[in-house]
């Protein structure tokens, strides 16, 4: 029997002294995905990622990405192998500096096997050299990665990391971030943060971005193209970074007219969920023709056409409380999408009622009214919708009408509380509907059950709140 006792840290050591079999009883492989329902291969079991150093290098006339990440993280149970979610071609793998053996499985698992096997709660480095162009690669059929004229974009959910970096992919596992990309001298590398530095040589500028507050890797974004980039500061002192592809065509005005409200947003959006909890705020606007906006962590990512129609600040308002709701704390499970748009969409009704555009009441009532009993929108329950229906209007409006049913039924005291107080309570970590609830509850007092359940979770129409008549 190769049974071992190890202090901690003295792996390294170890290793050299005993060669243990990766067979070794009480080393199992990670599980292939992380635990989540509706995606079983999302993330993966075994260790923890703390920080990502990622250092590439892009060039947008071929869409071609090559670079090394290295993952800095913590062993969660006895690990004879482990896998990284990930979808472009390695090159070598490294586990503390040994090189490790590797292959891939399933549409996106890249499935590593260290020299040496590693005991539970051991610090873990593991290195990724990689290629490939991520616009040619797809999993379950679709790519997250949107190549522009100019060079390429990640931005998705839940997913957008495999095609740009190797990682333990569900937003239970979140991590620091370095991101440094060269890129051609003439484009620009947006990603997440502050930019640490720019540095220009032999016809390549490398811009080097840092997250220094934990981050989901669905929150992680990387724009490469022809980027105007502009700076300036909050009147709360929030510093803001945002940045316009240089080919926004007839756009370009109007979505500049939304993000340079980010400042005064997130100031605005703090007075109801307290400071703001990353170290800059802003936005950035690719050539891309998809259509949907995404909370990527302090910048996030627009499509031109959502300012076909002027400055868009619902918009805006709607990705900059997701900062707080979404990103700052993070879905526990995928089912919990609801703590995440529910919020930001009723955070958009605030600001309506803000402009002078009708009250958080007045837009509940109207989605109340316009969707008849019959409709479709109530089978979809915004508290457990279903992979398939994650972004469905029903969790957005059915989900904001809920948290409007909630003000009227414990107050606007305990409400305003509930929503400054909700993002503190689990800063930087995760939590779920369920914990949502409880925290309401103990905030206000009040037995919530019937009220979650009625409004989130009920597949049918529910009557008028009782609180108030709701019109027609
Ligand atoms: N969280 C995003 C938003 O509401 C939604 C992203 C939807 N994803 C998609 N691929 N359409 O801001
Ligand atoms: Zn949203």
């Amino acid at each position: 029997m190769h049974r071992r006792i190890i202090a901690p840290g003295a792996l390294a050591a170890a290793s050299v002294l005993l060669a243990i079999p990766a067979s070794a009883a009480s080393y199992t492989p990670g599980a292939q995905g992380i635990g989540d329902p509706y995606y079983p291969y999302y993330g993966n079991g075994g260790y923890d990622v703390s920080h990502y150093d990622l250092r590439l290098q892009y060039q947008p006339k071929t869409d071609e990405l090559q670079g090394t990440a290295t993952i800095v993280a913590k062993t969660t149970q006895d690990l004879s192998r482990f896998d990284l979610d990930f979808l472009l071609d390695v090159s070598e793998v490294r586990v503390n500096g040994v090189k490790a053996a590797f292959t891939t499985s399933g549409e996106h698992e890249l499935v590593v096997t260290p020299k040496t096997p590693l005991p539970k709660g051991t610090p873990v480095t593991v290195v990724v050299r990689y290629s490939g162009v991520p616009s040619a690669k797809s999993a379950y059929g679709f790519t997250s990665w949107h190549r522009t004229p100019d060079g390429g974009v990640a931005a998705n959910e839940p997913e957008a990391a495999w095609w740009w970096f190797p990682s333990n992919d569900h937003p239970t596992d979140k991590a620091t971030y370095d991101v440094s990309v060269s890129v051609p001298d003439g484009t620009q590398a947006i990603s997440n943060g502050t930019l640490q530095s720019t540095s220009s040589k032999l016809g390549w500028t490398r811009y080097t971005w840092r997250q220094n507050k934990p981050q989901a890797t669905y929150l992680a974004t990387l724009a490469l193209g022809r980027f105007d980039i502009t700076t300036g500061t909050s009147e709360g002192g929030v510093p803001v970074i945002n940045a316009y592809s240089k080919d926004l065509g007839d756009n370009a005005g109007a979505a500049r007219a939304g993000l340079e409200r980010t400042g005064e947003i997130v100031d605005w959006l703090s007075g109801y969920f307290g400071p703001y909890p990353f170290s800059s705020a802003g936005g950035y606007v690719p050539n891309t023709t998809t259509g949907y906006a995404l909370e990527t962590q302090t910048r996030v990512y627009y499509s031109p056409r959502q300012f076909a129609n002027g400055a868009n600040t619902s918009l805006v308002v709607h990705e900059l409380a997701h900062q707080w709701y979404g990103d700052y704390v993070s879905v526990k499970g995928w089912k919990d999408i609801w703590v995440n748009e529910g919020f930001a969409r009723y955070a958009q009704w605030l600001w309506s009622e803000h402009e002078g555009e009708g009250t958080a009441q007045e837009l509940a009532d109207y989605v109340y009214a316009s969707h008849p009993a019959d409709d479709a929108f109530w089978t979809i329950a915004p508290g457990d919708p279903g992979p398939d229906n994650q972004f469905a209007g029903a969790v957005y409006d059915r989900g904001a009408l809920a948290i409007q049913a909630l003000r009227n039924e414990i107050g606007d005291d305990a409400f305003f509380a509930i929503l400054k107080g909700w993002p503190k309570e689990h800063a930087y970590g995760n939590a779920s509907v369920a914990d949502f609830q409880r925290y309401a509850e103990r905030v206000s007092g009040k037995p919530l059950a019937g009220l979650f359940d009625t409004w989130l979770f009920q597949p049918v129409k529910p009557a008028a709140p009782s609180a108030r008549a709701l019109v027609k």
